[in-house]
């Protein structure tokens, strides 16, 4: 009723909504509406958050070199001369760099830096285009130069052409270099390089990184099309066309799902044969006019294991060194695997060269006629006028500051509910809102950010540890209809008040198609204080979650981060592609009496101060107020620190679970977070009692054992998978060298 009343007050102070007219081709409605974000953490009040590179004199004609002018506006503080975020901050510099359509000339490289969105118009992606006298070897680094990129975090890249072609073929040059790891963004990028040029690699990400999700590229041409050395990644609809090598592999550390590759007129698809792999998990793919699909190298060991899944194609799949693995497609409904084997009908493991197994997908999970999961894109609203953006910051009657002081519950209450009723996209320009009740998300909303604009709880609403509270709340029980949220960060600072009571985001909406209901490129951050939960997916939601990292980067001391990262009770259909959640206590991903589920690779990390000599043992501090989808370690001696420590990965009474892909490493435990190695911890993952649940590609780092399986109230019922039967070796450290890997763990299908 309240919400009733605003409404009406609101119809006319919309109608005073303008948009300022900087635009320079009128393409993307993103160009041409008013840009008013702030950046909280400065003192200069004319910092730049939006940058056209026009302004900064980019031609775009084909002609100039505009090198020097893109870097200038990647580079400013507030559009004079300087550099931004010289000495490297997380979240203290953000900037749009946008690029209208045209074509870049490129002499020099570019680089990027923390914070920053690269974004072409999408409904005409600019091309950058290295010069025939291109004088570097890599034309954009995705990454600055402030941080290792290990923690590389809050770098994007969007809608653009990256082109080589009037490059000779024979000079050594790299497209794009993104030496990224969480919470960053690759998506809608074209390479395009001379076909046959060997000398040209499209993309590369070098290093230890963990970039998590790299989705809707295209790659032309060139020797190497894709060089991975990251260590965990998902990678979502690529094409390569006429690329010599489509993937190169070239890492015994990299892990990494294939979700959605085309290939066609390659050499090779994916060359994982020289540098080795990890394990690499590759579904709903297929290659035409491509000799050879799949090139693994020999080991001894769980090393380079492989697991493929409705993969079509029309020559040789799987070579192993000189030796034919596999020829012909994977059908849908099976899956071959190369690797560490627990089926569920023999008790033991199995340690296969190539077998094939049984997979069902749940069919509201797929594409009924290609079986391939359903993907969405990430929205850009690309064929939405600007008449149609409703910027958060320009109704004069319900004023929202983003200020990261002044309360803006109240007003985006009622400007959603607008929204939503208007058919207009939200957009948010950056900031720090901050909200102390719950803000209600109804059907018919789409919302976008801008360099992930942050959103902070506080306040006494989110305090009460036995009545969980959301701060987002995506519809009610029942509602069915549209509910995107893009580019955000939640956002916990550190020296926050403890809201022990305090869940991110809830979702209770389903849509009428995958994707409705969907968060991309959104990520939550706890820098200090305590909280329950990240996200809540409940019981009658559906929802496409994709590119997300959910971090406790709080040390515990003086109280823990979050209980728990996911919790998913969803039934209608749940989709998480490319997702980490690190550091929380109680679990990091928690499917409970969950169905129909699939999760591409799951990246997470164990608190580092858990483990030997931790005094607050799970599930303490929560004891008193375990809500029933948590676990209660009742499995674990009472003083067991090593057992006491939270499941990367909990899977209990549900059905229905296509699991793609967990990286699980314990870097650090105990109480001084000392580098650990060996039995760091005892448990890594947890099923019980689950129904056609099929779980692919398990790796752990210092978990003693992978898998445990227990039984009613909380009894250990098998130890499923023992890090020493799957190879692992505890090494110390960022030194280690030998995860080890579970192909295929299906003993609850
Ligand atoms: C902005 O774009 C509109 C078309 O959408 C056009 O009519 C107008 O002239 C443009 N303004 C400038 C300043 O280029
Ligand atoms: C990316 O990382 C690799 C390995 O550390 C390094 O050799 C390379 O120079 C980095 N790329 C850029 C563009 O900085
Ligand atoms: C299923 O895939 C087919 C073939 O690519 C496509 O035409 C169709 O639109 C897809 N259906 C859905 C519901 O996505
Ligand atoms: C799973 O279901 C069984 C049987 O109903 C029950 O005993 C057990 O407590 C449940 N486990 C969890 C974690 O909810
Ligand atoms: C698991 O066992 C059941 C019978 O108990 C069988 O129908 C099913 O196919 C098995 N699953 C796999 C993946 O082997």
């Amino acid at each position: 009723m309240r919400h009733l009343t605003l409404l009406l007050g609101l119809a006319a102070s919309l109608m005073a909504v303008e948009t300022v007219a900087t635009n320079h081709s009128a393409g993307y409605w993103y160009e041409a509406i008013q840009h008013n974000g702030i950046n909280t953490e400065t003192t200069n009040a004319k910092y730049l958050v939006f940058r056209n590179v026009k302004d900064f004199g980019a031609k775009a004609d084909g002609i100039t070199d505009d090198s020097a002018a893109i870097q200038k506006a990647i580079n400013t503080v507030d559009g004079s001369t300087g550099t931004r975020n010289a000495a490297g901050s997380l979240t203290g510099s953000p900037a749009v760099v946008y690029f209208p359509a045209g074509t870049y000339l490129l002499k020099t490289g570019l680089k990027n830096i923390m914070g920053t969105i690269l974004m072409g118009d999408p409904t005409n992606r600019p091309i950058l285009k290295a010069a025939p006298d291109f004088r570097d070897r890599v034309v954009l680094a995705g990454h600055g130069t402030s941080a290792g990129g290990l923690v590389s975090f809050f770098y994007g890249i969007k809608n653009f052409v990256l082109d080589s072609t009037a490059v000779s073929p024979t000079k050594t040059i790299v497209l794009l270099e993104n030496n990224v790891s969480q919470a960053c963004q690759l998506s809608n990028v074209m390479v395009s390089m001379p076909v046959g040029a060997t000398a040209h690699t499209g993309i590369v990400t070098a290093g230890q990184l963990m970039p998590l999700l790299m989705n809707d590229i295209q790659i032309v041409g060139g020797g190497v099309g894709y060089l991975a050395t990251a260590l965990q990644l998902h990678l979502k609809s690529w094409q390569f066309t006429n690329v010599q090598t489509g993937i190169k592999v070239s890492d015994t550390l990299t892990q990494a799902t294939f979700q959605g590759l085309q290939f066609g007129g390659c050499t090779v698809a994916i060359d994982a044969s020289s540098g080795g792999s990890g394990h690499l998990t590759v579904i709903d793919s297929s290659a035409v006019n491509t000799p050879t699909f799949l090139l693994a190298a020999t080991t001894t060991t769980m090393q380079g294991s492989l697991v493929l899944e409705n993969v079509i194609v029309d020559a040789l799949t799987v070579k192993i060194g000189s030796t034919t693995a596999l020829t012909g497609s994977v059908a849908p409904g099976t899956t071959w695997i190369r690797g560490s084997i627990y089926t569920n009908t023999t008790s033991s493991q199995t340690v296969s060269p190539s077998t094939t197994h049984r997979t069902s997908r749940p069919p509201i999970l797929i594409n009924t006629t290609t079986y391939s999961y359903h993907t969405v894109s990430p929205p850009t609203y690309a064929d939405i006028p600007p008449s149609q953006i409703l910027n958060v910051k320009s109704i004069p009657s319900l004023p929202v500051l983003g200020n990261g002081i002044t309360d803006d519950t109240s007003n985006l209450q009622s400007i959603i509910l607008s929204a939503a009723k208007n058919n207009q996209v939200l957009f948010f320009p950056h900031g720090v809102y901050i909200l102390t009740d719950t803000l209600y998300v109804p059907p018919g909303s789409r919302i976008i950010g801008e360099a992930w604009t942050r959103i902070t709880p506080r306040g006494s609403k989110f305090t009460d540890v036995k009545r969980p509270r959301a701060m987002i709340r995506v519809g009610n029980a029942g509602e069915i209809g549209t509910a995107q949220v893009s580019d955000f960060l939640m956002y916990v600072p550190s020296g926050s008040e403890k809201l022990p009571g305090l869940v991110m985001v809830e979702v209770n909406m389903a849509g009428t198609k995958p994707g409705d209901v969907g968060f991309f490129n959104t990520h939550f951050m706890m820098m200090g204080g305590t909280a329950r939960l990240c996200v809540h997916l409940k019981e009658t939601a559906s929802v496409y979650w994709e590119n997300s990292w959910a971090t406790a980067q709080g040390n515990g001391v003086g109280g823990p981060g979050f209980a728990g990262g996911f919790l998913v009770e969803a039934r209608g259909g749940t989709w998480m592609v490319g997702v980490g959640s690190e550091h929380h206590f109680l679990y990091q991903i928690n499917i409970h009496y969950a169905q129909n589920v699939f999760l591409g690779l799951e990246q997470g990390e164990s608190p580092y101060w858990q483990g030997a000599g931790n005094a607050l043992l799970p599930p303490a501090p929560f004891t008193a107020s375990l809500l029933p989808s948590d676990p209660d370690f009742t499995w674990c001696p009472a003083t067991d620190a090593k057992c006491r420590m939270a499941l990367y990965q909990y899977v209990t009474n549900s059905s229905g679970i296509n699991l793609y892909g967990g990286a699980f490493w314990n870097f650090r435990a105990g109480p001084s977070q000392g580098l650990c190695s060996g039995d760091c911890q005892t448990n890594a993952v947890l099923y019980e009692n689950n129904k056609e649940m099929y779980s692919y590609g398990i790796a752990t780092i210092n978990d003693r054992n992978m898998v445990l399986e227990t039984g009613p109230r909380g009894s250990v019922k098998t130890v499923g998978a023992v890090r020493d039967a799957n190879f692992g070796e505890p090494l110390p450290g960022f030194t280690i060298h030998r995860p080890a890997f579970v192909a295929g763990y299906l003993r609850q299908s």
